[in-house]
Protein backbone atom coordinates (compact mmCIF):
# COMPACT_ATOMS: atom_id res chain seq x y z
CA UNK A 1 0.00 0.00 0.00
CA UNK A 2 1.22 3.26 -0.82
CA UNK A 3 1.38 6.13 1.43
CA UNK A 4 2.80 8.63 -0.87
CA UNK A 5 1.10 11.71 -0.84
CA UNK A 6 1.06 14.77 -3.67
CA UNK A 7 2.66 18.20 -2.85
CA UNK A 8 -0.83 20.01 -2.49
CA UNK A 9 -1.90 17.10 0.39
CA UNK A 10 1.97 17.56 1.64
CA UNK A 11 1.36 21.23 1.85
CA UNK A 12 -1.66 20.55 3.88
CA UNK A 13 0.10 18.44 6.21
CA UNK A 14 2.53 20.79 6.39
CA UNK A 15 0.11 23.81 7.44
CA UNK A 16 -1.59 21.51 9.97
CA UNK A 17 1.35 20.49 11.85
CA UNK A 18 1.97 23.19 15.17
CA UNK A 19 4.74 22.55 18.26
CA UNK A 20 3.12 24.68 21.28
CA UNK A 21 5.05 23.80 23.42
CA UNK A 22 7.55 26.26 24.07
CA UNK A 23 11.32 25.43 23.50
CA UNK A 24 12.17 26.64 27.25
CA UNK A 25 9.29 25.14 28.78
CA UNK A 26 11.14 22.99 31.69
CA UNK A 27 11.98 26.68 32.82
CA UNK A 28 8.72 27.72 32.16
CA UNK A 29 6.90 25.48 34.28
CA UNK A 30 9.49 25.34 37.33
CA UNK A 31 9.15 29.30 37.21
CA UNK A 32 5.07 28.57 37.04
CA UNK A 33 5.46 26.10 40.13
CA UNK A 34 7.59 28.70 41.47
CA UNK A 35 4.95 31.37 41.02
CA UNK A 36 1.97 29.79 42.47
CA UNK A 37 3.28 29.33 45.87
CA UNK A 38 2.98 33.00 45.93
CA UNK A 39 -0.33 33.69 44.50
CA UNK A 40 -3.39 34.35 46.96
CA UNK A 41 -5.67 34.66 44.39
CA UNK A 42 -7.50 31.62 43.77
CA UNK A 43 -6.83 28.09 44.66
CA UNK A 44 -7.80 26.69 41.31
CA UNK A 45 -4.41 28.40 40.12
CA UNK A 46 -2.45 25.76 41.68
CA UNK A 47 -0.56 23.58 39.60
CA UNK A 48 -0.71 19.60 38.86
CA UNK A 49 2.73 18.14 40.60
CA UNK A 50 5.11 16.16 38.15
CA UNK A 51 4.11 13.00 40.63
CA UNK A 52 -0.22 13.65 39.92
CA UNK A 53 1.10 13.92 36.23
CA UNK A 54 2.91 10.57 36.10
CA UNK A 55 0.35 8.70 38.08
CA UNK A 56 -2.39 9.94 35.21
CA UNK A 57 -0.16 8.47 32.49
CA UNK A 58 -1.05 5.05 34.19
CA UNK A 59 -4.82 5.60 33.14
CA UNK A 60 -7.20 3.64 31.14
CA UNK A 61 -7.77 4.72 27.73
CA UNK A 62 -11.67 4.13 27.41
CA UNK A 63 -14.18 6.59 26.04
CA UNK A 64 -16.15 8.16 28.66
CA UNK A 65 -19.29 8.35 26.98
CA UNK A 66 -19.40 4.63 26.71
CA UNK A 67 -18.21 4.29 30.41
CA UNK A 68 -14.44 4.66 30.52
CA UNK A 69 -12.67 2.01 33.40
CA UNK A 70 -10.57 4.48 35.44
CA UNK A 71 -13.08 7.59 35.23
CA UNK A 72 -16.25 4.87 36.30
CA UNK A 73 -14.17 3.47 39.43
CA UNK A 74 -13.36 7.30 40.53
CA UNK A 75 -17.38 8.47 40.13
CA UNK A 76 -18.34 5.10 42.34
CA UNK A 77 -15.47 5.74 44.57
CA UNK A 78 -16.82 9.26 44.92
CA UNK A 79 -20.80 8.13 45.20
CA UNK A 80 -19.71 5.85 48.39
CA UNK A 81 -17.45 7.91 50.12
CA UNK A 82 -20.86 10.78 49.86
CA UNK A 83 -23.53 8.30 50.85
CA UNK A 84 -25.05 8.32 47.61
CA UNK A 85 -25.58 6.06 44.78
CA UNK A 86 -24.12 7.34 42.18
CA UNK A 87 -21.57 10.20 40.50
CA UNK A 88 -21.05 11.52 37.30
CA UNK A 89 -17.62 13.20 36.39
CA UNK A 90 -17.78 16.43 34.65
CA UNK A 91 -15.65 19.21 33.09
CA UNK A 92 -16.11 21.89 36.03
CA UNK A 93 -17.66 22.93 38.72
CA UNK A 94 -20.09 25.47 36.45
CA UNK A 95 -21.07 22.44 34.28
CA UNK A 96 -21.93 19.74 37.87
CA UNK A 97 -24.05 22.59 39.50
CA UNK A 98 -25.77 23.33 36.11
CA UNK A 99 -26.56 20.12 35.17
CA UNK A 100 -27.73 19.20 38.79
CA UNK A 101 -30.40 22.25 38.91
CA UNK A 102 -31.42 21.31 35.38
CA UNK A 103 -31.67 17.54 36.47
CA UNK A 104 -33.95 18.91 39.59
CA UNK A 105 -36.41 21.37 37.84
CA UNK A 106 -38.56 20.04 35.23
CA UNK A 107 -41.65 22.22 34.22
CA UNK A 108 -41.46 26.06 34.74
CA UNK A 109 -42.29 28.46 36.39
CA UNK A 110 -40.41 27.69 39.34
CA UNK A 111 -37.73 29.20 41.43
CA UNK A 112 -34.59 28.25 43.18
CA UNK A 113 -33.14 29.90 46.64
CA UNK A 114 -29.98 30.51 47.05
CA UNK A 115 -27.95 32.76 49.20
CA UNK A 116 -26.84 36.18 47.34
CA UNK A 117 -23.53 35.14 47.33
CA UNK A 118 -23.87 31.75 45.97
CA UNK A 119 -21.50 30.70 42.69
CA UNK A 120 -24.33 29.55 41.10
CA UNK A 121 -26.06 33.13 40.76
CA UNK A 122 -23.08 35.45 41.19
CA UNK A 123 -20.46 33.36 39.24
CA UNK A 124 -22.07 31.01 36.61
CA UNK A 125 -23.33 33.59 34.18
CA UNK A 126 -26.98 33.47 34.96
CA UNK A 127 -26.70 29.77 34.28
CA UNK A 128 -29.70 28.56 36.25
CA UNK A 129 -32.21 31.28 34.16
CA UNK A 130 -30.55 30.60 30.92
CA UNK A 131 -30.46 26.64 31.25
CA UNK A 132 -33.22 25.79 33.52
CA UNK A 133 -35.09 28.60 33.26
CA UNK A 134 -35.30 29.31 37.34
CA UNK A 135 -36.05 32.42 38.69
CA UNK A 136 -33.46 33.01 41.28
CA UNK A 137 -34.60 33.85 44.48
CA UNK A 138 -30.89 35.35 46.18
CA UNK A 139 -30.82 35.91 49.92
CA UNK A 140 -28.67 38.21 52.30
CA UNK A 141 -27.96 36.80 55.59
CA UNK A 142 -28.44 38.94 58.13
CA UNK A 143 -25.98 37.30 60.56
CA UNK A 144 -23.42 37.84 57.28
CA UNK A 145 -22.30 34.22 57.62
CA UNK A 146 -25.23 31.97 56.44
CA UNK A 147 -28.21 31.72 55.24
CA UNK A 148 -31.20 30.54 58.26
CA UNK A 149 -33.88 28.34 58.28
CA UNK A 150 -36.05 31.69 59.06
CA UNK A 151 -34.71 33.43 56.09
CA UNK A 152 -35.95 30.37 53.77
CA UNK A 153 -39.10 30.50 55.47
CA UNK A 154 -39.50 34.47 54.49
CA UNK A 155 -38.37 33.59 51.11
CA UNK A 156 -39.87 30.52 50.17
CA UNK A 157 -42.45 30.49 47.56
CA UNK A 158 -45.34 27.75 48.07
CA UNK A 159 -48.73 27.10 46.84
CA UNK A 160 -50.44 28.07 43.24
CA UNK A 161 -50.84 32.03 43.08
CA UNK A 162 -50.36 32.45 39.08
CA UNK A 163 -48.52 35.45 39.93
CA UNK A 164 -45.63 33.23 41.54
CA UNK A 165 -42.46 31.33 40.71
CA UNK A 166 -42.89 28.20 43.06
CA UNK A 167 -39.45 27.78 45.12
CA UNK A 168 -38.80 23.97 43.75
CA UNK A 169 -35.07 23.98 44.65
CA UNK A 170 -32.81 25.37 47.87
CA UNK A 171 -29.27 25.52 47.06
CA UNK A 172 -27.05 26.04 49.43
CA UNK A 173 -22.82 26.22 49.71
CA UNK A 174 -20.33 25.24 51.50
CA UNK A 175 -18.10 26.72 52.23
CA UNK A 176 -18.67 29.97 50.71
CA UNK A 177 -16.27 32.10 50.88
CA UNK A 178 -14.23 30.13 52.28
CA UNK A 179 -16.80 30.05 55.74
CA UNK A 180 -18.46 26.93 56.77
CA UNK A 181 -21.75 26.48 57.24
CA UNK A 182 -23.24 25.25 60.52
CA UNK A 183 -24.46 21.74 60.15
CA UNK A 184 -27.48 22.07 62.40
CA UNK A 185 -28.78 24.82 60.11
CA UNK A 186 -28.40 22.83 57.13
CA UNK A 187 -29.99 19.60 58.52
CA UNK A 188 -32.99 22.33 59.78
CA UNK A 189 -33.02 23.74 56.34
CA UNK A 190 -33.07 20.39 54.18
CA UNK A 191 -35.65 19.17 56.90
CA UNK A 192 -38.30 21.97 55.70
CA UNK A 193 -37.14 22.03 51.99
CA UNK A 194 -38.56 18.39 52.38
CA UNK A 195 -41.57 18.78 54.09
CA UNK A 196 -42.67 20.80 51.24
CA UNK A 197 -41.35 18.42 48.85
CA UNK A 198 -38.83 21.06 47.60
CA UNK A 199 -35.26 19.67 46.57
CA UNK A 200 -31.75 20.83 48.05
CA UNK A 201 -28.58 21.28 46.36
CA UNK A 202 -24.91 21.36 47.99
CA UNK A 203 -22.45 23.51 46.07
CA UNK A 204 -19.62 20.84 47.50
CA UNK A 205 -16.85 23.01 45.18
CA UNK A 206 -14.92 23.15 48.76
CA UNK A 207 -16.89 20.54 51.12
CA UNK A 208 -13.11 18.68 51.81
CA UNK A 209 -12.08 21.70 53.51
CA UNK A 210 -15.44 21.16 55.84
CA UNK A 211 -14.74 17.96 56.59
CA UNK A 212 -11.13 18.33 57.34
CA UNK A 213 -11.78 21.29 59.64
CA UNK A 214 -14.50 20.40 61.53
CA UNK A 215 -13.77 16.00 61.34
CA UNK A 216 -17.64 15.21 59.87
CA UNK A 217 -17.30 12.84 56.90
CA UNK A 218 -18.36 13.48 53.59
CA UNK A 219 -21.05 11.09 54.24
CA UNK A 220 -22.60 13.18 57.52
CA UNK A 221 -22.06 16.73 55.56
CA UNK A 222 -23.95 15.62 52.99
CA UNK A 223 -26.46 13.66 53.78
CA UNK A 224 -29.23 16.20 53.78
CA UNK A 225 -28.98 16.59 50.71
CA UNK A 226 -30.11 15.33 47.06
CA UNK A 227 -27.94 16.44 44.87
CA UNK A 228 -24.46 17.76 45.82
CA UNK A 229 -21.19 19.09 43.35
CA UNK A 230 -17.76 18.73 44.49
CA UNK A 231 -14.31 19.88 42.44
CA UNK A 232 -11.20 18.36 42.41
CA UNK A 233 -9.54 21.65 40.69
CA UNK A 234 -9.80 23.79 43.36
CA UNK A 235 -8.83 22.95 46.81
CA UNK A 236 -7.08 19.71 46.01
CA UNK A 237 -5.20 20.34 42.88
CA UNK A 238 -6.33 18.35 40.43
CA UNK A 239 -6.35 20.29 36.82
CA UNK A 240 -9.57 19.78 35.70
CA UNK A 241 -12.65 18.02 36.95
CA UNK A 242 -15.81 17.95 39.15
CA UNK A 243 -18.42 15.32 40.02
CA UNK A 244 -22.24 15.39 40.52
CA UNK A 245 -23.50 12.64 43.15
CA UNK A 246 -26.78 11.63 43.76
CA UNK A 247 -29.47 8.95 43.27
CA UNK A 248 -28.85 6.49 40.39
CA UNK A 249 -32.32 8.49 38.37
CA UNK A 250 -30.57 11.72 39.01
CA UNK A 251 -27.26 10.86 37.73
CA UNK A 252 -28.25 9.09 34.28
CA UNK A 253 -30.45 12.43 33.78
CA UNK A 254 -27.78 14.70 34.56
CA UNK A 255 -25.82 12.38 32.15
CA UNK A 256 -28.12 13.33 29.53
CA UNK A 257 -28.06 17.11 30.21
CA UNK A 258 -23.47 16.60 30.50
CA UNK A 259 -23.92 15.10 26.71
CA UNK A 260 -26.50 17.92 25.21
CA UNK A 261 -24.30 21.00 26.69
CA UNK A 262 -21.31 18.89 24.88
CA UNK A 263 -19.94 17.48 28.16
CA UNK A 264 -19.72 14.52 27.06
CA UNK A 265 -15.89 13.81 26.88
CA UNK A 266 -13.88 10.67 25.75
CA UNK A 267 -10.08 9.49 26.90
CA UNK A 268 -11.00 11.24 30.47
CA UNK A 269 -8.86 8.32 32.47
CA UNK A 270 -6.41 10.60 32.69
CA UNK A 271 -8.35 13.66 34.01
CA UNK A 272 -10.20 11.22 36.60
CA UNK A 273 -6.81 9.53 37.81
CA UNK A 274 -5.30 13.35 38.51
CA UNK A 275 -8.06 13.71 40.35
CA UNK A 276 -7.49 10.34 42.20
CA UNK A 277 -4.16 11.73 42.92
CA UNK A 278 -5.39 14.62 44.70
CA UNK A 279 -7.91 12.75 46.79
CA UNK A 280 -5.53 10.33 48.06
CA UNK A 281 -2.64 12.87 48.23
CA UNK A 282 -3.40 16.40 48.18
CA UNK A 283 -6.38 16.15 50.48
CA UNK A 284 -4.28 15.35 53.50
CA UNK A 285 -2.01 19.15 52.81
CA UNK A 286 -5.88 20.83 53.79
CA UNK A 287 -4.44 20.88 57.37
CA UNK A 288 -1.75 22.90 56.52
CA UNK A 289 -3.31 25.12 54.21
CA UNK A 290 -5.48 25.98 57.17
CA UNK A 291 -2.90 26.37 59.32
CA UNK A 292 -1.04 29.23 57.01
CA UNK A 293 -4.12 30.82 56.47
CA UNK A 294 -5.05 31.13 60.29
CA UNK A 295 -1.08 32.58 60.65
CA UNK A 296 -2.14 34.71 57.98
CA UNK A 297 -5.23 36.49 59.88
CA UNK A 298 -3.45 36.62 63.31
CA UNK A 299 -0.36 38.29 61.01
CA UNK A 300 -3.19 40.85 59.27
CA UNK A 301 -5.20 41.62 62.70
CA UNK A 302 -1.63 42.09 64.64
CA UNK A 303 -0.91 44.65 62.11
CA UNK A 304 -4.16 46.16 62.50
CA UNK A 305 -6.03 45.43 59.30
CA UNK A 306 -10.10 44.94 59.42
CA UNK A 307 -10.81 41.04 58.86
CA UNK A 308 -13.71 41.02 57.29
CA UNK A 309 -14.38 37.41 57.00
CA UNK A 310 -12.12 34.75 59.04
CA UNK A 311 -10.09 32.23 58.12
CA UNK A 312 -12.28 29.63 58.73
CA UNK A 313 -10.67 27.56 56.08
CA UNK A 314 -8.45 28.17 53.21
CA UNK A 315 -9.56 32.25 52.72
CA UNK A 316 -9.64 35.29 54.46
CA UNK A 317 -11.33 38.65 53.46
CA UNK A 318 -9.50 41.94 54.76
CA UNK A 319 -9.95 45.23 54.68
CA UNK A 320 -6.75 47.25 54.66
CA UNK A 321 -8.33 50.90 55.11
CA UNK A 322 -7.19 51.30 58.69
CA UNK A 323 -3.43 51.01 57.60
CA UNK A 324 -4.52 53.96 54.80
CA UNK A 325 -3.71 51.39 52.26
CA UNK A 326 -6.12 50.20 49.21
CA UNK A 327 -5.76 47.18 47.30
CA UNK A 328 -4.27 48.62 44.02
CA UNK A 329 -1.47 49.89 45.41
CA UNK A 330 -0.46 46.62 47.77
CA UNK A 331 -1.29 44.45 44.99
CA UNK A 332 1.23 46.99 42.91
CA UNK A 333 4.17 46.86 45.37
CA UNK A 334 3.45 42.84 46.00
CA UNK A 335 4.35 42.38 42.14
CA UNK A 336 7.43 44.85 42.03
CA UNK A 337 9.15 42.65 45.09
CA UNK A 338 12.44 40.55 43.67
CA UNK A 339 10.08 37.67 44.45
CA UNK A 340 6.70 38.74 43.53
CA UNK A 341 3.46 38.28 45.25
CA UNK A 342 0.03 38.13 43.44
CA UNK A 343 -2.91 39.14 45.17
CA UNK A 344 -6.43 39.42 43.96
CA UNK A 345 -7.83 42.22 46.05
CA UNK A 346 -9.64 41.98 49.76
CA UNK A 347 -9.60 37.98 49.33
CA UNK A 348 -7.06 36.05 49.93
CA UNK A 349 -6.62 32.46 49.15
CA UNK A 350 -3.99 29.88 51.06
CA UNK A 351 -4.13 26.41 49.24
CA UNK A 352 -1.94 23.20 49.35
CA UNK A 353 1.14 24.81 47.16
CA UNK A 354 1.19 28.43 49.24
CA UNK A 355 4.40 28.63 50.98
CA UNK A 356 4.70 29.82 54.60
CA UNK A 357 7.79 32.51 52.93
CA UNK A 358 4.94 33.78 51.15
CA UNK A 359 2.53 34.58 53.97
CA UNK A 360 5.94 36.13 55.87
CA UNK A 361 6.41 38.76 52.47
CA UNK A 362 3.01 39.80 52.48
CA UNK A 363 2.96 40.16 56.12
CA UNK A 364 6.16 42.36 56.09
CA UNK A 365 4.80 44.02 52.84
CA UNK A 366 1.86 45.10 54.84
CA UNK A 367 3.89 46.16 57.90
CA UNK A 368 6.37 47.84 55.93
CA UNK A 369 3.44 49.89 53.74
CA UNK A 370 1.97 51.13 57.02
CA UNK A 371 4.78 52.19 58.35
CA UNK A 372 5.63 54.39 55.18
CA UNK A 373 1.91 55.76 55.51
CA UNK A 374 2.67 56.69 59.35
CA UNK A 375 6.20 58.75 58.33
CA UNK A 376 4.27 60.55 55.43
CA UNK A 377 1.61 61.33 58.18
CA UNK A 378 -1.30 59.30 58.05
CA UNK A 379 -3.56 59.18 60.77
CA UNK A 380 -5.55 56.12 61.23
CA UNK A 381 -9.52 56.86 61.10
CA UNK A 382 -11.99 56.62 64.35
CA UNK A 383 -13.26 52.98 65.26
CA UNK A 384 -16.20 54.09 63.16
CA UNK A 385 -14.56 54.18 60.51
CA UNK A 386 -13.72 50.61 60.64
CA UNK A 387 -17.17 49.59 62.00
CA UNK A 388 -18.59 50.82 58.63
CA UNK A 389 -15.86 49.06 56.25
CA UNK A 390 -16.85 45.61 57.83
CA UNK A 391 -20.23 45.77 56.00
CA UNK A 392 -19.18 46.29 52.92
CA UNK A 393 -19.24 43.41 50.55
CA UNK A 394 -16.31 41.22 51.58
CA UNK A 395 -15.22 40.69 48.41
CA UNK A 396 -13.24 43.57 46.35
CA UNK A 397 -11.37 42.82 43.51
CA UNK A 398 -8.37 45.09 42.27
CA UNK A 399 -9.80 46.64 38.50
CA UNK A 400 -6.81 44.73 36.50
CA UNK A 401 -8.07 41.24 38.10
CA UNK A 402 -10.66 38.83 36.70
CA UNK A 403 -10.39 35.84 39.18
CA UNK A 404 -13.20 33.78 41.05
C1 LIG B 1 -18.02 27.52 45.28
C2 LIG B 1 -17.76 27.31 43.83
N1 LIG B 1 -18.61 26.59 43.11
C3 LIG B 1 -18.43 26.37 41.81
C4 LIG B 1 -17.32 26.86 41.16
C5 LIG B 1 -17.17 26.65 39.67
O1 LIG B 1 -16.11 25.86 39.36
P1 LIG B 1 -15.44 25.91 37.89
O2 LIG B 1 -14.55 27.10 37.87
O3 LIG B 1 -14.72 24.60 37.82
O4 LIG B 1 -16.54 26.01 36.91
C6 LIG B 1 -16.39 27.63 41.86
C7 LIG B 1 -15.19 28.18 41.18
O5 LIG B 1 -14.28 28.70 41.75
C8 LIG B 1 -16.61 27.86 43.23
O6 LIG B 1 -15.77 28.61 43.96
Amino acid sequence: MSTQVSPAIQDIIDQVKVDPIPKNYAADNAAKRKEITRTFISDTMTVPSEEMLTYATKATLGDDVYFEPTTFALENHIAQLFGKEAALFVGSGTQGNQIAIRTHLKQPPYSLICDKRAHIYKYEAGGPAFNSGAHVVPIVPANQHHITLEEVEENIVLGNDVHMAPTELVSLENTLNGTIFPQDEIIRICDYAHSKGIKTHLDGARIWHVAIETGKSLKELCEPFDSVSVCFSKGLGAPVGSCVIGTKEFVARGRWYRKMWGGGMRQTGFLAAAAAFALSHNFPQLVKAHALANKLEAGLEELGAVILSRAETCMIFYDPAPLGLDFEEIGQRAEALPEPLILGGSRLVVHIQTAEQAIDDFLSLIRQLAEEKRAAGWVPPTANGHAASALKDVYVRRKVQMTK
